[in-house]
């Protein structure tokens, strides 16, 4: 659409202060008009993460929250506040005269370049969730230093959130998942030192000893390796054709090496196990999978929601062996099928091993910054060590509500993030909920908050249909919500539970009406 070019596509009336509507332009392109305050704002109705509606979400105090994964952007300015979407929403011309909403050009957001000079230097250890969005935010918050990424993978920073699910399909390219084009690294003149890894932190001195021999002292540096996956110790890990899944390495490794047809055995029933079961299976696969608890997910999310998955993916043809153990991989030089502990034989071709992750932390050995395996920070995710941060997998974050360790990539990338505010200055810490979720077989679950010790879940709408809301407890106070087809709600909780109110199961119960949310 031309400059000069305004079309009237609603009434003013219809956009009350602090509300939005969204209009159809046409099949692929609808607009978000809101009202904050008395200014309108015209914004695409497409999250720049993987494009689904924000009118479908939530507004409040003039944010808007993604219904599908939820990124957040500022609702008067467009900005992006919170990933897992990396970019500033799209923005149309807007007007208004005689009661009608006049749009005109659209204008597509533009990545800042800092100007000026800085002589410091930043060097973040990794280039996963965390490492690549403190680069990003780094030069997004106007730093214009030198940006050095130190990452064991062989190429740009990508989505490792859908290595389990299209890429191991087959249905996404590596440029699919990736999160920026190469471009963006060349022109925000960020350096990507791939394949290395650093072996020693001098923690005084802030500088990194790679495994080339190499050097780099900074004034910042940013720790951010994340986690490797855990192998099984039984007899037969090392034949061809048995796989762990952690790197885009590894999964191509599995995608050349299943069959139509061909038999895979998954070990473990987490996200790992679950997400390669179904999207395997969609390749047509024989997918047998193999866990010690009686349902998946059954640690993280409770028995009623982890029989859901099994129908699930009983329904899809999985074949489940739960409260089962693995006694060995068998096979000559290449994999020819597990033995269980009860002597059951699944025949395989390929095995993938999904049984968790453990903090890359190796090379801070003798650092001074380790603790229990973990790198304790404060909410500004300071380490010990002056200039030095730690986010994501390896952080451990000790704050007022207790230490916690979160193993998801949101809230990595949120680390990230806010290890470049705080290495700019911020004052304050940005608080949010942890957020993950799961996509298999076409259903989604999405959950909001922590609550790894949970003692008890309520429910709201029925687990067996699949569409619930269900309330994580501990000692009588909500710490979590999980939901299929309730995503709404589930925000709505998450930010109650952000600004650090304490629900109980009555006013839980009793539904958000009664918290005046
Ligand atoms: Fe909006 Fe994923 S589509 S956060």
């Amino acid at each position: 659409m031309a400059n000069d070019q305004w079309k009237d596509i609603a009434a003013s009336g219809d956009i009350e202060p602090g509300s939005f509507v969204s209009v159809q332009l046409s099949e692929t392109e609808s607009v978000l008009l809101v009202r904050t305050g008395t200014e309108l704002h015209a914004w695409a109705d497409s999250c720049p993460h993987v494009g689904c509606p924000l009118s479908a979400g939530h507004l409040a105090d003039g944010v808007f929250t993604c219904p599908c994964h939820n990124a957040r952007f500022d609702a008067a300015t467009g900005t992006n506040l919170s990933p897992p979407a990396l970019d500033d929403l799209a923005r149309y011309e807007v007007r208004e005269a005689q009661g009608r909403v006049l749009i005109g050009a659209r204008h597509e957001p533009e990545f800042p370049r800092p100007t000026g000079s800085d002589e410091r230097t930043v060097a973040i250890v990794g280039g996963g969730a965390g490492g690549a969005l403190a680069a990003e935010q780094l030069r997004r918050e106007g730093f214009a230093g030198r940006i050095v990424v130190i990452t064991p993978e062989s190429g740009r920073p990508y989505d490792r959130v859908l290595l389990s699910k299209f890429y191991l399909a087959g249905d996404m390219g590596f440029d699919d998942i990736a999160l920026r084009p190469a471009s963006f690294y060349e022109s925000q003149a960020i350096e990507l030192w791939t394949g290395r890894r650093a072996t020693a932190i001098d923690a005084d001195a802030k500088r990194i000893t790679l495994d080339n021999g190499r050097e780099l002292a900074a004034d910042f540096i940013v720790l951010a390796t994340g986690s490797r996956a855990r192998s099984l110790p039984v007899p037969g890990t090392n034949l061809s054709g048995v796989h762990l899944l952690r790197s885009a390495a590894d999964a191509k490794a599995i995608r050349d090496d299943v069959r139509e047809a061909g038999n895979v055995v998954i070990i473990g029933a987490g996200f790992i196990g679950t997400e390669t079961a179904a999207y395997l299976r969609g390749r047509g696969a024989n997918v047998a999978m193999v866990a010690p608890e009686s349902v998946p997910f059954e640690h993280a999310f409770g028995k009623d929601v982890g029989e859901r998955f099994a129908e699930m993916h009983r329904a899809n043809g999985v074949e489940l062996h739960l409260e089962r153990q693995v006694a060995r991989i068998a096979g000559g030089e290449r994999v020819e099928g597990v033995e269980l502990t009860d002597d059951t034989k699944l025949p395989a071709d390929v095995v993938v091993i999904g049984v968790g992750a453990e903090p890359v932390v190796d090379y801070l050995d003798g650092s001074g910054l380790l603790e229990n395996g973990a790198v304790p920070v404060d909410e500004h995710l300071r380490t010990r060590a002056a200039g030095i941060y730690a986010v994501g997998d390896i952080a451990r974050v000790e704050g007022a509500a207790g230490a916690k360790r979160v193993e998801h990539w949101v809230v990595a990338q949120r680390h990230g993030r806010q290890a470049a505010r705080s290495i700019l200055g911020a004052d304050e810490p940005l608080p949010f909920a942890p957020f993950f979720w799961t996509r298999q077989f076409e259903t989604s679950f999405g959950y909001i908050g922590h609550a790894p010790d949970f003692d008890e879940v309520r429910f709201k709408g029925d687990v067996k249909n699949g569409k619930f809301l269900e309330g994580y407890f501990k000692a009588g106070v909500l710490a979590a919500v999980g939901t299929i087809g309730n995503g709404k709600a589930a925000i709505r909780y998450g930010l109650l539970l952000e600004a650090g109110r304490q629900i109980s199961r009555e006013q839980f119960e009793a539904g958000l009406a009664s918290l005046g949310a």
